[in-house]
């Protein structure tokens, strides 16, 4: 074989290797999602509506109901799942759909905790989970989300405090958090939260008062605290 032949073969060789990778990311990266989704299911113990019915390997993961896909790429961008009456926890599994844009299971009956895995999602634009019975901290991990734009955990049972890193998301608009059980104060790193617009926080325990640095906001927020025992100056400049 002249050196130009083997050359070439080579090169074959090696773009065909390439290509098998390719494809076995692109398989194994949709698998993951399917596996996600079905670990997801079966985290559910009550469907009162059958909504997840069509949730099963005979059909393609991306036209089950309340799942949306990329058109391309074939992966779950969206979870979708409202009001259904749903009762169970959230599968940390879900922290495997890795091209998540939006998590949306509001009004459901899930409870148990939303756990750290909720961070890998970075992708994740929309986490609304509000009216639900979910409990324990606000996972440490969810900035980790970086192109989180609106949180929505309202009516839960949520308790700790509100995780000072979220004030580093970059296009954080609403966070939304009355009814839960959080404790502590507005981090002052809040002031540094330059996209907020929106931060609810009614009917909890949230104490003391408001932190001067949100008032160097150069928009500031709309700060809603009614049925709290906040105290502080710039609550009537927001409303
Ligand atoms: C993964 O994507 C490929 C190509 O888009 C598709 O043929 C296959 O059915 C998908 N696998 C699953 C488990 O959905
Ligand atoms: C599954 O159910 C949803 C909602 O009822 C429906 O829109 C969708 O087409 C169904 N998918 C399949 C594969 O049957
Ligand atoms: C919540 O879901 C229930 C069905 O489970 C529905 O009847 C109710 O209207 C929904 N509430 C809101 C505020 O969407
Ligand atoms: C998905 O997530 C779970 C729990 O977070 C983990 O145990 C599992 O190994 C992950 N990976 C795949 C490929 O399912
Ligand atoms: C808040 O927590 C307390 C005690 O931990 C509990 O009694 C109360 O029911 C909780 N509130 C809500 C809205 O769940
Ligand atoms: C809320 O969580 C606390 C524990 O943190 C628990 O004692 C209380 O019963 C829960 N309340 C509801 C309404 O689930
Ligand atoms: C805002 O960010 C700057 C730079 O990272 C930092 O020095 C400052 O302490 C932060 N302000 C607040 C209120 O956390």
């Amino acid at each position: 074989m002249s050196t130009k032949k083997l050359y070439i073969s080579s090169l074959l060789g090696a773009l065909l290797v390439h290509s098998l990778m390719v494809e076995l990311a692109i398989c194994s990266s949709n698998f993951t999602d399917q596996l996600a989704l079905l670990s997801f299911k079966s985290s559910i113990n009550f469907d009162p509506n059958n909504v997840l019915s069509n949730w099963t390997q005979e059909t393609n993961f991306c036209g089950w109901a309340g799942v949306s896909c990329s058109r391309r790429r074939q992966r779950v961008t969206g979870l979708i799942l409202r009001g259904m009456g749903l009762q169970g926890t959230i599968s940390s599994h879900v922290g495997n759909l890795s091209i998540l844009q939006v998590l949306d299971l509001r009004n459901n009956s899930f409870h148990g905790h939303l756990t750290d895995e909720v961070g890998r999602l970075h992708r994740l634009t929309s986490l609304m989970l509000m009216d639900n019975t979910l409990e324990g901290g606000i996972p440490m991990g969810l900035h980790r989300c970086r192109m989180l734009r609106a949180v929505s955990l309202a009516g839960n049972n949520f308790s700790g405090s509100i995780p000072k890193e979220l004030s580093t998301l970059p296009f954080l608009r609403y966070l939304v958090l009355p009814e839960n059980n959080l404790t502590g104060t507005i981090p002052p790193s809040f002031g540094n939260a330059t996209s907020l617009e929106v931060i609810a926080l009614e009917q909890n325990n949230i104490h003391r008062r408001i932190p001067t640095e949100l008032g160097q906001l150069p928009n500031l927020p709309r700060i809603s605290l009614s049925f709290n025992y906040l105290t502080g100056s710039i609550i009537s400049c927001n409303f």
